[in-house]
């Protein structure tokens, strides 16, 4: 057998084995397995020795060159797919904005090209819903057949992009017909606005006052909404960017009756607190994101949910803004920080310090948290999310003991802080492939703006 590109000595790691073995690529696409595949034919050989080879991961949740908050995040589709590929992300799906008035199909056609020719690795796209006439459910159906099998609504944002719970639950019978997959920002926007602007009238501008006016009750109350509407559909819903215990509890109460609602959380929530707004001045900024950071004793319960399957994805709502020009829209109002942080490129590397070097849970369900997990409930499984011959070489050689710390001076995002700032990683992407081609080698980018491929997403599957 010819093979274009041999991984050598790798010990490979699926969601459910680990086993020492080569790996030989033909046209992009995993084709055989072997200890001692033969080499003579290979046109490169890469040494593994020593390293996890992981399947590529899978990040469910950026904002790429999108507009927000007065701005536009940070990275283009170029800058943040280059640093999803240091960190070990080979497939993103990001989100395609509807505004009101627009058909879903504008959305889609408008990040498209954002994407085109910019993408270094793979994309795919949910589409945000704003606005859904009766006249509109049908667009749902068609954006379906056009690989875009999961929506994200809003239950917060009012004004921007917060839809009320008869458009959700009309949108999740939609989806229940289609086995599409509708994901849920749950906050309580309504009663959030009332206390932001009670805190405003009290003088309160600075940025620790977004999250100390965005209290857990919110967010576990639009969690347990979002699912009550999504059980009355008998649709699967997915909670996003799940921050606290109280939300958690919502969830697993669900999933213990038998209903399928799924979660994600993200590394802010499960490495920072709010604790990190005890900095000088405005830096607070850097940690505006929503839902917001929580007290501390969160994180050990967000860390016990995804070892115990309550939390089945850790995504990065990668939604970057600099500190300088952007995040100081907001110095003398924290309403008008623009909300996000930048993640995208620490994902694996925070994930598996905290959770297999923490001893929390083991290197396969890592694996699974963050590429097999997404890849299976966004459509992806298996050409994605896997290591199984057929499957797209999209590949991640990871040095388990390598050292690194995080900080702006050294990361490829396109802004000026880290939210990770000094955080010392164990455990680092050396190579890393998509579809067989090098993308990052030894710190290096050799990869190719255009490379990445929007990818037709089938429907939902069970994680
Ligand atoms: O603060 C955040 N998370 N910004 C991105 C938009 C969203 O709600 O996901
Ligand atoms: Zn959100
Ligand atoms: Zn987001």
């Amino acid at each position: 057998m010819k093979f274009d590109t041999v991984i050598k000595n790798g010990v490979v790691v699926t969601a459910t084995d680990t086993f020492p073995s080569d790996v030989g690529i033909t046209d992009g696409k995993v084709a055989a397995f072997a200890v001692d595949l033969p080499l003579e034919s290979a046109e490169r050989v890469l040494d593994a020795r020593g390293n996890y080879l992981f399947p590529g991961g899978i990040d469910v949740h950026t904002h790429l060159d999108m507009p927000f908050g007065g701005t536009t995040s940070a990275d283009d589709f170029e800058s943040g797919t280059i640093a999803a590929a240091f960190g070990g992300t080979t497939t993103l799906v990001d989100f395609a904005i509807q505004y009101k008035g627009q058909t879903l199909r504008t959305a889609l056609d408008t990040w498209w090209g954002k994407a085109h020719g910019k993408a270094v690795i793979d994309y795919g796209f949910h589409c945000i819903i704003t606005d859904l006439p009766d006249a509109r459910l049908d667009e749902m159906k068609a954006l379906v057949r056009e690989g875009i099998s999961s929506f994200k609504l809003f239950m917060a944002y009012p004004g921007v992009f917060m839809v009320e719970d008869a458009l959700i639950f009309k949108a999740m019978l939609s989806a229940a017909q289609t086995g599409s997959l509708i994901c849920m920002h749950a906050e309580n926007g309504g009663a959030i606005d009332v206390i932001v602007q009670r805190a405003l009238a009290e003088g309160k501008t600075a940025p620790k006052y977004h999250a100390l006016t965005r209290p857990t009750t919110a967010e576990a109350e639009a969690t347990g909404r979002a699912i009550a509407l999504a059980e009355m559909a008998g649709a699967p819903v997915y909670i996003v960017h799940l921050s606290c215990s109280e939300a958690l509890d919502r969830v697993r109460e669900a999933r213990d009756r038998g209903v399928a609602a799924y979660a994600e959380t993200c590394p802010q929530y499960l490495f920072l607190s709010l604790d990190n707004f005890d900095v000088p001045g405005f830096e607070g900024a850097k940690y505006v994101f929503t839902p917001p950071l929580r007290e501390k004793w969160h994180q050990e319960k967000l860390w016990n949910g995804l070892a115990n399957d309550q939390l089945q994805v850790v995504s990065t709502d990668h939604c970057p803004f600099c500190y300088k020009e952007q995040k100081e829209l907001g110095r003398d109002n924290f309403t008008k920080i623009p909300n996000g942080g930048p993640g995208i490129e620490h994902r694996l590397s925070l994930v598996f310090t905290g959770g297999v070097h923490g001893a929390r849970f083991s290197v396969n369900r890592f694996v699974e948290l963050v590429s097999t997990n997404p890849a299976r409930l966004f459509g992806l499984y298996p050409r994605k999310g896997t290591i199984a011959v057929g499957s797209d070489a999209d590949l991640v050689i990871f040095d388990p003991n390598q050292d690194q710390t995080i900080s702006a001076s050294t990361h490829h995002m396109r802004v000026d802080y880290s939210m990770f700032e000094g955080i010392k990683v164990k455990g680092v992407p050396r190579q890393v492939l998509s579809r067989g081609q090098l993308v990052v080698d030894q710190n290096k980018f050799v990869g190719r703006a255009g490379h990445g491929e929007f990818i037709k997403r089938q429907t939902y599957s069970q994680p």
